[in-house]
Parts: C-alpha cells; structure tokens; sequence
C-alpha cells in the first residue's frame, strides 16, 4: 500500500512557520486578487485565498469585476496595483471571461509582484533555467510535497500528463531543471499508458479520471493535481486512487493531496515577494 503525501499536514506546518515570519516583519505582506466573471469555483478558491491570507496576518483584498468587463479596465486596475506601494502580490484569478486577452492580463502585472509566476518574464527565467522571482503556486506545492517525503528527482523519469501554463508546463520545467527525465502527455498522446508504464514519477493534471489500473508499474510516486465532481456529485481526482494506491510506492489524495499546496505555496509566494520590497 502506497503513502499518502499528505498535502495537509505540510501546508499546516508551513502556515506555522509563515506566522511567526509574518509577526516579524516590519511591512506586512499585501495580496490584491483580481476576479473577473462569475465562476463558481474561482469564487470558492478565491474566498479560501483570502481566509488563509488573513489567518496568517497577510492583508489581503479582493477586486471583483462583472464577466462583462473591459480589458482596458482590467489593464487600468493592475497599473494602479503595480503602482500602489502598500500591494505586495497581485493575483489575477483564472480563468478570465473569454472575450479578454488573458496574456496581456498577466503580462501587465509587474513581474516583482506577480505572485503566481505566470508572466512571460519569471516563465521565462524559470525555463532559462535561472530564479523568477517566484515560482507558479500548484508546481511548487508538488515539489515542496515530493521534498517533504524525501523523495528523490535527479535521475527520475517524470511523466507529466497536461500541459497547462499553470500547472503542466511549468512543472515539467522545474523537474527538469531538477536534473529528472520528463515526458509530457496530453489530449493527443497515443499509446498513453505504454509512456505512463515508464514513470518513476507521474504527474496528472488533467481534470479527468485518465489514471486507472495497470497504466503503472509498481512504485510509481503519483501526484493527482485533478479535482473535479464526478458523475455522482463526489469530489474526484483524475487517478483511480482505491486500485493505484495499491500498487504506488507513494500517492497524493484528493481532495487533501496537491490543493493544499497550492495555497500553501501562494502564501509562502505572497510572503517572498514582499521580503524583496
Ligand atoms: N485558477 C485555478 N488555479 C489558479 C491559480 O493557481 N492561479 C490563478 N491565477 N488562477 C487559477
């Protein structure tokens, strides 16, 4: 029976050490959130941002727009963030209504305060190879998981299933830049699990059960970064975690497994970008 990486446990003690860190510093962390459209689960994340934030004693405001919101307003109010002297971190919650150019939105954002690390200036410090300022919050939370477990990289052949600039991108770029071997599936990979048979390592950030039985050989470490409602109404990740864990040397849950390091990592993010004024 496989681990549990326990993605809870590492993002309370984590909050243990911001807190004390944040009672210290003399400018208090900022995190402005954008949020555009009415998503239900970007309100959810959102909220839960914010309650962390002010637990950890990080101010924390949320700007909220309307889905029929301009791009030129959008724009006007990040360059008012970037400018506002008492705002640390600027996030811009995705996704974005579609008729808004979403990489011109994160590329406004000053590369300083862009707390997720999606603007083309830290992506492309991460793929050179060199330190953003921060790196993208769902990535590092895996790494920070896989670390906790002392589970080791270099040498490892990582698949990566997804290849989002949020999570599957940046991630891959981060275990290679950690020395391990990357393959990156996606939508229109053939002979999925002739590559996933071959992983050390796999990461599935899809949003869909793609992991199941026999797609694995035994002691695979598995991240599941997917979170969903299935057909019953129950929340699921993408791997089949009751047949998996049986066969895994290591797996993360869900919900309790990557989701909490994912804010676990914006609030560490939130607290950098402010110790660099
Ligand atoms: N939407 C879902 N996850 C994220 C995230 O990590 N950052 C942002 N900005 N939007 C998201």
């Amino acid at each position: 029976m496989a681990i549990i990486l326990d993605g809870k446990k590492l993002r309370d003690k984590i909050f243990e050490g911001l807190k004390t860190k944040i009672e210290g510093m003399a400018v208090k962390p900022s995190l402005a959130v954008i949020l555009a459209g009415d998503d239900p689960s970007s309100e959810i994340y959102v909220n839960n941002k914010k309650k962390c934030a002010e637990k950890l004693g990080i101010n924390s405001i949320v700007i909220t727009y309307p889905s029929s919101v301009t791009e030129t307003e959008l724009l006007s109010k990040i360059e008012e963030l970037n400018n506002d002297k008492n705002i640390t971190a600027i996030l811009v919650q995705l996704p974005l209504p579609a008729h808004i150019d979403k990489f011109k939105i994160i590329d406004a954002i000053a590369p300083q305060k862009d707390v997720d690390g999606l603007t083309t200036y830290n992506g492309g410090k991460l793929f050179a190879g060199e330190k953003p300022y921060v790196y993208p919050c769902t990535p590092k939370g895996i790494l920070l998981l896989l670390d906790e477990y002392g589970i080791e990289i270099a040498g490892k052949h990582a698949v990566v299933i997804g290849r989002s600039n949020l999570v599957g991108k940046p991630v891959a770029q981060m275990l290679l830049n950690r020395n391990a071997t990357v393959t990156m599936c996606h939508s229109k990979t053939k002979k999925l699990s002739d590559i996933t048979k071959t992983a050390d390592i796999l990461i599935s950030a899809v949003g869909k059960k793609v992991v199941g039985e026999n797609m694995l050989k035994n002691n695979c470490v598995v991240i599941d970064v997917g979170i969903f409602r299935d057909e019953n109404g129950k929340i699921s990740g993408d791997v089949d975690f009751e047949k998996v864990s049986k066969t895994a040397s290591y797996i993360s849950p869900v919900p309790g497994g990557v989701g909490p390091m994912t804010i676990a990592s914006l609030m560490l993010n939130t607290v950098e970008l402010a110790l660099i004024g």
